[in-house]
């Protein structure tokens, strides 16, 4: 018996739910710029892998008439797929249903795609774009909501969680996103905020937009609440692919290598010569990361905020890496608040996914002043070294140019566990630059000269001792707390070779409940 006319009201009641909230809503869409929530499948997964939960799931509502308005799919489509071949979930949110908005059943159908992810170890990706909980049914929405933060935290550590913003994303509806590990937002259309433009003018008075509040390019570059900043939906797909491919699908998973052609002993005479003779002069420490790394390929991660610390994937011999890199050409590299908050998060995200961290030292010490103070810079600082000293993936660390004070000890190095440290031989490592020493230990002998130009001479004379005593590796190598002293232009192959010798390192902390990280 063929069950045609079954089958044919099977088929009319996908392409019935594949219209989500309806045409003209659908062309509204496109009219924004938006793409649709399945468009956005198709375009983020491998061709034709996607595979549809829960598509004929409607609300339950019956306030405000809401059994007259009901929608397959309930706004929001969820399921798996592969990325390269490699399997993921999947929810995106459909604007065209309810502007997106997060209803009870909604919420139900994004738990239990989490659920099973984490039952078989593989990344959720989350492609936001709504108005928040669904207004007519009240306290049911919110329950929904914190149903779904409760799995952001069980998951997180355990599977990669990514989100991506592709529209509005207001009020607690935020939090989701901001529980997992990265989130990237288009350039237009996209905005997040705890409470918008109209209720910041009631209460402060303040008149805003939504995007001079909570738009990509201000969590990009002042918040820091968003990784990653895409042109348009397309890229920001792009993106997230790429991403996918530096992780691992779970925690108890290696991340995956791939083929590598970049010789593994390739010199690069170019870095010989890449630190100028002037301590004081910057130069761009993505100029070392692209020569050392395989193909020049790194992807960087929150590029836009704090930028005087680089952070981001590469591969080294096809092993994916994280690196994390002073920028002594934005504020000399120093250390300060959002440095500080940016490395730790990245840092305890390969720490918990299995990804060794490479780390590239040139730091003149944390921003001194008030507003660093009153910031709470000494937790913020705390919060990086904390992340360094707990991690127990590989750590190897170079030391390129500067390598003062406290901010020496947090850049990853012997003590907090670093396991193999090398520095180059322009690398210097002391208490504190040489200018600085000598005023405080000869200011006061300083004073008593008083011809300027004597006093001059002599602290020149004081500032090149130091100078010659602690501007150089060898001190701390004297003591074991630099492994070698290597050429800058071996550099790849000297990290490759301790990557290698690092692969099978086991190293644990003690039993705890949690730590109590300084946040
Ligand atoms: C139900 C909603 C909705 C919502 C939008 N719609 N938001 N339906 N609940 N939260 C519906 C609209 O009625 C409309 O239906 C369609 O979606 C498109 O909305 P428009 O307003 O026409 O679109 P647009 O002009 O693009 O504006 C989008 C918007 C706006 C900025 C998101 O709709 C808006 O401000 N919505 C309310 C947002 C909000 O206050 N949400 C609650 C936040 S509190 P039709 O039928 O006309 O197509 C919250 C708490 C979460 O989320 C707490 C978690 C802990």
């Amino acid at each position: 018996m063929i069950f045609e006319e079954e089958i044919k009201g099977l088929l009319d009641k996908r392409v019935q739910a594949k219209l989500g909230g309806g045409e003209k809503r659908i062309e509204a869409q496109h009219a924004k710029g938006k793409l649709t929530a399945r468009e956005r499948i198709a375009l983020l997964l491998d061709e034709g892998s996607f595979e549809e939960f829960d598509m004929f799931v409607t609300h339950r509502c019956t306030d405000f008439d809401m059994q007259k308005q009901s929608y397959m799919s309930d706004g929001v489509v969820t399921g798996y797929g592969t990325i390269d071949g490699r399997l993921v979930y999947v929810f995106s949110q459909d604007f065209t249903v309810f502007g997106g908005s997060l209803s009870e059943s909604f919420a139900k159908k994004i738990c239990k795609l989490m659920d099973q992810a984490m039952k078989v170890g593989a990344p959720v990706i989350g492609l936001n774009d709504s108005g928040g909980a669904r207004i007519q049914e009240g306290v049911q929405s919110l329950a929904g909501y914190a149903e779904i933060f409760q799995r952001n935290i069980m998951a997180s550590g355990v599977i990669p969680q990514i989100s991506a913003i592709f529209g509005p994303c207001a009020g607690g509806a935020v939090y989701s996103p901001a529980l997992t590990d990265f989130i990237m937002m288009s350039k237009e259309n996209s905005y997040m905020f705890v409470t918008g433009p109209k209720v910041v003018k009631t209460v402060t008075g303040e008149e805003v937009t939504d995007e001079k509040l909570g738009g990509a390019m201000v969590h990009a570059s002042k918040s820091g609440v968003a990784h990653f900043v895409a042109d348009n939906e397309e890229e920001g797909m792009q993106l997230i692919r790429k991403l996918i491919s530096y992780l691992p699908s779970n925690n108890m998973e290696d991340p995956p290598c791939v083929d590598c052609t970049d010789p593994i002993d390739r010199l690069d005479d170019a870095l010989n010569a890449i630190i100028p003779d002037n301590p004081n002069k910057p130069y761009d420490v993505k100029d070392v990361i692209h020569a050392i790394i395989d193909d020049a390929e790194f992807l960087e991660v929150h590029a836009k905020f704090a930028p005087n610390l680089v952070v981001g994937f590469a591969h080294f011999n096809g092993m994916p890496v994280g690196i994390v890199a002073n920028q002594p050409n934005y504020i000399a590299g120093v250390l300060d608040i959002n440095a500080s908050r940016k490395g730790a998060r990245f840092v305890r995200f390969c720490d918990a996914f299995n990804i060794p961290i490479v780390t590239l030292v040139d730091v003149p010490g944390f921003l001194p002043g008030t507003g660093q103070e009153y910031g709470g810079i000494i937790i913020h600082g705390a919060k990086f070294l904390f992340a360094y000293g707990e991690a127990t993936v590989p750590k190897v660390t170079v030391t390129l140019r500067k390598s003062y004070g406290g901010a020496h000890d947090v850049m990853s190095c012997k003590q907090l566990r670093g396991d193999i440290n090398y520095a180059w031989p322009s690398a210097e490592i002391a208490v504190m630059g040489g200018s600085g020493a000598v005023e405080i230990l000869y200011g006061r002998q300083a004073k008593d000269i008083a011809d300027p130009d004597e006093r001059a001479k002599f602290l020149a004379e004081k500032e090149a001792e130091y100078r010659d005593k602690f501007a150089n590796p060898y001190n701390a190598a004297k003591y074991g707390f630099i492994d070698d002293v290597i050429e800058p232009r071996n550099t790849r192959f000297r990290i490759i070779r301790a990557l290698q010798a690092l692969a099978t390192k086991k190293d644990s902390n003690p039993p705890k409940k949690h730590d109590n990280l300084p946040l």
